[in-house]
């Protein structure tokens, strides 16, 4: 049974670790991190773009998937299945009454006072029925889905006001992290982060997780981050040795020889992230 975020991140939290997003697209996806999960005895969060979901025939697809394989695979480890990035009202409640266990509601670029009591009509809706929610104050840089970002610092004081009025269960305060491939080494607003974590006392969410070098993830753990976003990474790896097989196998048709490989590398790179992230062992 999928579970919302809120008891997984705050024992995060309070034990200075943090959760792994990962982004699905399809079957092999789900399969993938459910099975690096189980394997790793982690918990694990489901993230589904808009774009994602409408990849895949819509929120109800999903979630049966998802239902149907955490059954057939036996997966006994706390599994959220959350709608990454949503964009409105209108699209979070069609997760949750799809069966989503957690949600983002990111208005992000309104002005502040917008952004709040858009969320916390959100998290009216999502509470009653026991789905988490995440907000966003700043802005993440890069682009995903075809929205592009440009950097700008989350404000401390925005993001103790979105805490406290929306009642939000994790905030992604964006600190200079980027969606997609970082050129050069990140550079993350570490002071921002501490200070914003002992004023909001809130799980914090780090998107843009793929390509921060490890000291800067343990960093960022530290000053209360405890949930990290993965998506570029695993499309990364997955393409990699997707481009291999038909590369040295020019012969191959079957898709499933095709996709089916790269499975592989996705469990493998979602398991050295749960350990990196340390919470392998925490299910
Ligand atoms: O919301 C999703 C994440 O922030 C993914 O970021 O593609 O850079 O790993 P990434
Ligand atoms: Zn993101």
């Amino acid at each position: 049974r999928l579970v919302s975020m809120t008891d997984m991140l705050n024992k995060a939290l309070d034990e200075k670790y943090a959760v792994g997003q990962f982004n699905i697209n399809n079957l092999e996806w789900t399969q993938a991190i459910l099975q690096a999960a189980q394997k790793e005895q982690s918990p694990a969060i489901l993230g589904v773009s808009e774009g994602a979901a409408k990849y895949m025939g819509g929120t109800k697809v999903v979630v049966a998937m998802v239902n149907a394989l955490m059954e057939t695979m036996d997966i006994t480890v706390p599994i959220a299945l959350h709608l990454d990035h949503g964009s409105s009202y209108e699209s979070v409640v069609d997760a949750i009454d799809a069966g989503f266990s957690s949600v983002m509601i990111d208005n992000s670029a309104f002005p502040i006072d917008e952004n709040i009591e858009n969320t916390k009509k959100v998290v009216e809706y999502a509470h009653a029925k026991g789905v988490s929610v995440e907000a966003e104050v700043g802005t993440v840089g890069g682009e995903e889905d075809g929205v592009i970002g440009n950097v700008i610092y989350a404000d401390a004081k925005e993001c103790k006001r979105m805490v406290d009025e929306a009642g939000i269960d994790a905030l992604a305060a964006a600190l200079g992290s980027v969606h997609g491939t970082y050129a050069g080494e990140p550079v993350l607003g570490f002071a921002e982060m501490k200070e914003i974590s002992e004023l909001t006392g809130a799980p914090l969410v780090l998107h843009g997780g793929s390509g921060i070098p490890t000291h800067q993830i343990e960093k960022a753990i530290e000053y209360g981050h405890s949930k990290i976003n993965v998506n570029t990474e695993l499309q990364q790896v997955w393409t990699a040795r997707t481009r291999e097989v038909i590369a040295t196998d020019q012969k191959v048709y079957d898709p499933r020889k095709i996709i089916g490989p790269g499975k592989e590398d996705i469990a493998e790179t979602t398991k050295g992230k749960m350990r990196e992230f340390g919470s392998s062992n925490k299910g």
